[in-house]
This record gives C-alpha cells, sequence and structure tokens, in this order.
C-alpha cells in the first residue's frame, strides 16, 4: 500500500459525481473506478472509513457500502478486515492506472484514446538495417555516453541550427525520452516545496515529476485555448516560480502553438524575473499548418531555457530517446548529476536515431500526413457523433481538445470504458483537477478505428445526460 486519501480528498476528486436517474450507488461505482483507472487513486491507496466516506458525501453510508461492495467484486477495491480498504487493479488492467492508460495486457479490445502514441515509422526498420552496417566501428570501446554519442548531438544540434538556433554540440544531451529529460532538469534545479509554473491544461506526466520531486505546480489558465502573456508575466512577477514548464509548440493537449511576438514577451519576462523556463519542444515538427514556424523559444532567452526535446512522436516512442538543449555549462552539471540516476542512453538507438535524422527529409512528411489524414477523419466523425462538441482544429500535435459542453468528469471515463474506450479524464490534465467537460482526443490511432471510437464516446456520453441517463444499459453495443 502506498499511501492514505482522506475522505475530503476523495470527495474533491469525485466532483460532481451526481445527477441522472441511474441508481447512485452505480453513479458513485462508476466514478471512483474511473479514478482508478486513470491513476487519480492508484492502487495500493487506501480509502478512507466508510462512515468518514458517506459523511463527506453527504450520502448514506449503505449507498458507500454497496459501491464499494461491487467495486470489491470488480476486483476495484481490496479490504482485510482490521486493516481497512485500499484501492487495487483487477487481473490485466495492470498498465493502465496511472500510466497514463497503457494498453492493459489482455484487453486489445478496448480503444486506447488515452494516449497520442503513434507507432513507429516505415523508417526505423531501415534505419535499423543501416545501423547495424555501421555497428563494427560504434562498438570500439565501452559503450558509456553519458552525454551522449557525439554523432548524435551533432545531429540534434544541426536540427537547432536549421531553425536559426546557433547550437554546438556540447549544449545538447541525449536522454531516455523526454520525460527524462524533464526529470533531469527537476532534480538539478528544483527543491521540494519550491513553485513550478505550468500551463493548465497540460501534459499530465509533466505534472506528475513536478508532484513527484514534492514541488508544487503553479496553473497558469489557457485563454480560450491560448497562452494569457499577461497573466503569465504577472504569474512570473508575483508567484516567483522556480521553473516555468511550457509547450509552445503543438501544446499538449490544446495543439496550440505561441506566436512569434508572444514569444518575444515571455523571452524578455523570463529575463526580467530570472526564471528558467524549461520548454517542452517534443511536438515541434508535428507541424500541421501550412505557415512559417517562428523560432524556437531559447532564441528569446539563450540563457533562460533549457529545450527539451524526443524522437518519439516523430520517429518512434520504442526508441526512447531525447535530449537537452541548454547552456554549456548548465548541460555540464546535469551530465554530472546523471550518475546517480543512470549511465547514459543504449549506444546502439542513438546510432538508429542519427541515421532517422540524417534521412528525416523523407520520414517527417510521412509522419506530418499520416496525422493530417487523423485530425481531418477525427474532426469530421466528431461533426457526425458530437456536433454540439466544441473545439479548436489544432495546428500540429498528435491530439485535440475538446469541450463536451457537459460535466462529464471521471464518470465518462467509467462510461467509455463500458463501451471499449479508455479515455485519458481531463482532470489529469489539471492541477487542480476542474476540467470536467473537456476530452483530449489524439489522432494517432487508424482512421476507422478512431472514427469507431468516436461512435462509442458519443454513446457513452448519452447514457450520461440527464435525459438518458438511467436506459444506459439499452444503449451499449
Ligand atoms: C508534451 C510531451 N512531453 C513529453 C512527452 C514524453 O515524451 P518521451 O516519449 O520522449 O519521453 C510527451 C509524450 O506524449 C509529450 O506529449
Amino acid at each position: 500500500m502506498d499511501g492514505t486519501i482522506g475522505a475530503n480528498a476523495v470527495v474533491r476528486l469525485l466532483g460532481d459525481w451526481t445527477g441522472g436517474r441511474r441508481p447512485r450507488a452505480d453513479v458513485l461505482r462508476d466514478a471512483l473506478r474511473g479514478l482508478v483507472l486513470e491513476g487519480q487513486l492508484p492502487p495500493g491507496t487506501r480509502l478512507p472509513s466508510e462512515r468518514a466516506f458517506a459523511g463527506g458525501l453527504g450520502v448514506s453510508r449503505n449507498l458507500v457500502t454497496s459501491a464499494l461492495d461491487e467495486l470489491r467484486e470488480l476486483g476495484f477495491v481490496e479490504s482485510r478486515r482490521g486493516a481497512g480498504s485500499w484501492t487495487s487493479l483487477p487481473p490485466g488492467d495492470g498498465g493502465s492506472a496511472g500510466a497514463g492508460g497503457w494498453y492493459p495486457p489482455g484487453r486489445e479490445d478496448v480503444v486506447n484514446f488515452a494516449q497520442g502514441t503513434p507507432e513507429a515509422l516505415p523508417e526505423v526498420f531501415e534505419a535499423v538495417s543501416r545501423a547495424h552496417r555501421r555497428l563494427t566501428p560504434a562498438v570500439a570501446g565501452h559503450g558509456y555516453h553519458p552525454q551522449g554519442t557525439g554523432e548524435l548531438r551533432e545531429r540534434i544540434a544541426e536540427r537547432f541550427e536549421a531553425r536559426g538556433l546557433a547550437t554546438t554540440p556540447d549544449q545538447v544531451m541525449i536522454t531516455n525520452g523526454a520525460q527524462h529529460a524533464f526529470a533531469l532538469v527537476l532534480r538539478a534545479l528544483v527543491a521540494p516545496g519550491q513553485r513550478v509554473l505550468v500551463e493548465q491544461p497540460t501534459y499530465p506526466n509533466s505534472l506528475e515529476a513536478i508532484r513527484g520531486t514534492h514541488a508544487r505546480p503553479v496553473a497558469v489558465p489557457m485563454v480560450d485555448g491560448y497562452w494569457d502573456l499577461d497573466l503569465l508575466e504577472a504569474t512570473l512577477a508575483q508567484g516567483s516560480p522556480r521553473l516555468a514548464y511550457l509547450i509552445p509548440d503543438f501544446q499538449n493537449p490544446t495543439g496550440a502553438r505561441m506566436s512569434e511576438r508572444d514569444r518575444e514577451r515571455l523571452g524578455s519576462a523570463l529575463k526580467r524575473h530570472r526564471t528558467t523556463a524549461v520548454v517542452d519542444e517534443t511536438m515541434v515538427e508535428l507541424d500541421l499548418s501550412t505557415g512559417p514556424a517562428p523560432p524556437p523559444q531559447a532564441a528569446f532567452a539563450e540563457s533562460e531555457v533549457v529545450t527539451v526535446g524526443s524522437a518519439s512522436k516523430v520517429f518512434w516512442g520504442g526508441l526512447r530517446l531525447g535530449w537537452i538543449r541548454a547552456p554549456r555549462d548548465f548541460v555540464r552539471r546535469l551530465v554530472v548529476g546523471r550518475a546517480a540516476v543512470d549511465l547514459g542512453s543504449p549506444a546502439l538507438e542513438q546510432l538508429v536515431l542519427s541515421e532517422l535524422l540524417e534521412h528525416s527529409a523523407e520520414s517527417l512528411p510521412r509522419r506530418r500526413e499520416q496525422l493530417r489524414h487523423g485530425r481531418d477523419r477525427l474532426v469530421a466523425a466528431l461533426g457526425e457523433w458530437c456536433p454540439e462538441w466544441t473545439y479548436r482544429v489544432p495546428e500540429g500535435g498528435l491530439s485535440l481538445w475538446c469541450d463536451t459542453g457537459g460535466h462529464y468528469g471521471s464518470r465518462l471515463v467509467a462510461a467509455a470504458e463500458r463501451h471499449g474506450v479508455r479515455l485519458a479524464s481531463s482532470s489529469r490534465f489539471s492541477v487542480e483537477g476542474d476540467l470536467d467537460s473537456r476530452l483530449r482526443l489524439p489522432y494517432t490511432l487508424p482512421a476507422e478505428v478512431l472514427e469507431d471510437a468516436v461512435g462509442r464516446l458519443a454513446r457513452a456520453a448519452a447514457e450520461l445526460s440527464p435525459e438518458t441517463e438511467g436506459v444506459g444499459a439499452q444503449l451499449v453495443t
């Protein structure tokens, strides 16, 4: 067991769980199951006593007992006399909770709408063959490269240069993905209790990383899906965050891209307040628009910006490679500190990524075309099945952030799961968990799967609307 949660905290997580005409014990059961599935109540969380829980919710103890009994039967709660009750996952759901909705083993029938994780491009296989042919010289030496291989760092530096940002290979460090990169920077810069500014909504695993260092995320809401620079500047001035974590390029989940003018303003504000920003460029290459790209954020505040990037979205997440670009001295500090965590990234994968980057003139347009197709089919399916949902068509990235208009919260996660669709609950994208009507829909799945999933989702949402709740069982297909 990992932790204990108080009745008030569970009540807060549940939000507005009531409503509709379904039996309230069923609704509570589904809402709690949703919280377990999407990692808000990770397996092993000790639950409050039934009496405290009922008191906090303002419902009868019988109702709580009945919901928990069913969850016990389904394998989402375990209890032992004298030890209390805690959350758990039934066999086969082991991979889902807390990990952003990975396909659970044995549940391939569930469409995974919780992640934006494209499959490997065919070029990955060709790059592996080419890397294989160059293996003999590459395996000379011990193979430990805590900063990354010289060749790959050179390739990454060239890509920054091509975007107008002068970069030398000693300003680059190779990591095991962008998530690892952010965790290393957090570890180097942020102490427990310090504030880290984040956009709201933001990428859930980054929020987890911030919380994992016992730092305090401070949310700056996106307004109409875009950055409000006045608000950002005010928070930098008044909140004195130790660090800011920002995704200016095809923000996850909104898909928005920050304008050049706002980047300039942000750069000046970072300098003025002497705040370091981690700029997450995981999505930067996934540009689905036709306009010119603005310069990288680091071009406006060279000393204040630490850029993290990734090979996961363009090429393949399975490479597990990313990078950090930062001032030389800071990179040196990170390389020294890395030894406490790991001793470097795999040398063979770095060889493969060097090959991929060298030949990206073919692969990158292919990935963009795939995503453009997926995005357009998703938009068409939403138009057909959910015409009242609103969203901005993303200019790039992997997902669409839509407003369902209904405050479903984790109930929709549970209802969608019953319809064979796994969702990431909107609360995971926020510091306070208050984005109940929102949904992130990735467009990385094949078009037919996307279209089918939107149909299922529409039926799940219809079950929860006040007019139809209670007849939901008839709608399940
Ligand atoms: C904004 C953002 N940052 C980081 C990551 C993690 O990337 P990686 O696979 O390189 O660790 C993701 C993955 O979805 C992401 O969307």
